[in-house]
């Protein structure tokens, strides 16, 4: 399909391009200035607040239309974009797909609220619940409206988590708003992006859906992890409201201060959606937040500016560790390109194929850290070419508690990354087991 997005070069937005793209689909990015240099698709220009400019970016060749732009906080503004993306849309039975989000259910408690639970918007979100009517509403005009509404969002460094790893080392201690029960439903980026894909795919007309893969997060378990990852020791405190909403904005810090348990399940039984990357507090703790260590490693053939990569690299490998430690089958596999890999093991079988590593995986993953486990650590990278890296790693067996295992051998895996619309994956793998005497 061909994807007009707005939003894509956004947190969201910029995920669910490479989804898209990863997913065959052709991704057109509706951009404010005509200047913007964004990553390989075609741009149109246009903006919310210029309906006009929506309903001409919305030509027949467009087989769907994504919205991930913010709402602009005037409710007339939103609603005459909304009727501009559409009316084009009208007898077609194109997608469009409005992103909302959960703030819209008010503080749900401990009950877990699903897409029938009454809404009860926070100021910050007060008009979009009409904004989601308006847009489902389009079902009836033959348009195949769905809105999704994400949970707080993690993943790559960005979004709300970010704001705890700076108010952590601002405060220097790990930091919550409000109160200390509060929860928060989560979802990483990645796997939201799954979503969306999913529902340009095959969502119904008149559809709504939670973006939610773990419903009720404590935030006292995040603001930890958010201290871990800046680096910063001590019992997490309340950031007191008031002094929140002195400092963020009383809507966006009552917003913060939300709790809330919600339900992603009917989008995982009834769209086949799989959220499989890391929980929140893991990715916070270990994975996309804490800053990287690049000292050390051996880098060649880097171009001028790919330190970034050498760092998305390690990060990367830290995945892949997470996903082995903790047995996790699903976010395993999610490090592999789905073109052809291939994983030769250190008992030297040779997985050909997606399929066959999936199958491996499946079998041999669960339980396979009882009694030890190991860890992963870049030792050498070397570009091949810009988006092609090999990638040599020291696997160390090491007991549960972290202890190295001297007389168990050690892995010298190599993994050849390729990155594809930004993010690097294993094209081929190859574990050596080092006998050393
Ligand atoms: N992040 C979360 O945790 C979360 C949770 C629930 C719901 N959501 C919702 O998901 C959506 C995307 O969030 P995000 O975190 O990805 O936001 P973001 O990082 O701020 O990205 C916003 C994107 O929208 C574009 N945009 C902003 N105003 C626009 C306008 N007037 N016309 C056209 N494009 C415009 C921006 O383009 P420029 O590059 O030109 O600025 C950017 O690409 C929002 O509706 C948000 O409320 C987010």
């Amino acid at each position: 399909m061909k994807v007009l997005l707005i939003g894509a070069s956004g947190y969201i937005g910029s995920a669910v391009s490479a989804h898209l793209a990863d997913a065959g689909h052709r991704v057109v990015a509706l951009v404010r200035a005509a200047d913007r240099q964004d990553a390989g698709h075609e741009q149109r220009v246009g903006d919310l607040a210029d309906p006009a400019s929506l309903t001409r970016a919305v030509t027949p060749d467009i087989d769907a239309v994504v919205n991930l732009a913010p709402p602009t906080g005037d409710a007339t503004v939103d609603a005459a974009a909304v009727t501009a993306l559409t009316d084009p849309l009208r007898g077609t039975g194109r997608a469009f797909v409005y992103a909302s989000g959960v703030w819209v259910l008010g503080a749900t408690g401990p009950a877990a609220a699903d897409e029938n639970a009454p809404v009860n918007p926070v100021p910050i979100v007060g008009y979009r619940p009409a904004i989601e009517r308006q847009v489902l509403d389009t079902a009836e005009v033959g348009v195949r409206a769905t809105v999704i509404r994400p949970g707080i969002v993690h993943g790559n460094g960005g979004g709300i988590p970010a704001l705890l790893v700076d108010l952590a080392r601002k405060h220097g201690t790990p930091t919550y708003i409000g109160k200390e029960a509060v929860h928060w439903p989560m979802v990483h980026v990645d796997d939201l992006a799954d979503l969306f894909v999913a529902t340009v795919e095959k969502a119904p007309a008149g559809s709504l859906w939670h973006g939610v893969a773990e419903s009720a997060v404590p935030v006292r378990d995040l603001a930890a992890a958010a201290g871990a990852a800046a680096g910063v020791d001590g019992e997490p405190r309340s950031w007191p409201l008031e002094d929140a909403r002195a400092e963020l904005g009383a809507p966006f810090a009552d917003a913060l201060a939300l709790d809330q348990t919600v339900s992603g399940d009917a989008a995982r039984e009834s769209l086949g959606w799989l959220p499989r990357r890391a929980g929140a507090v893991a990715d916070v703790r270990e994975l996309s937040y804490p800053q990287v260590d690049t000292d050390g490693i051996e880098v060649f053939g880097a171009a001028d500016g790919q330190q970034a990569d050498v760092e998305a690299i390690v990060r990367f490998v830290a995945g892949v560790q997470h996903a082995q430690q903790n047995e996790l089958v699903d976010a395993f596999m999610s490090n592999f390109r789905t073109q052809h890999p291939v994983w030769t093991t250190g008992h030297g079988k040779r997985l050909s194929g997606w399929d066959e590593i999936d199958a491996f995986t499946r079998r041999v993953l669960p339980g396979a850290t009882k009694q030890s486990t190991a860890t992963y650590e870049v030792v050498r990278i070397l570009f091949v070419r810009p988006d092609i890296a090999a990638v040599n790693v020291r696997q160390r067996p090491v007991t549960l508690d972290g202890q190295p295992l001297e007389d168990q051998p050690e892995g010298r895996p190599m993994y050849v990354l390729a990155k594809d619309n930004g993010r690097w994956r294993i094209a081929a793998a190859q574990n050596t087991q080092v006998f050393s005497g």
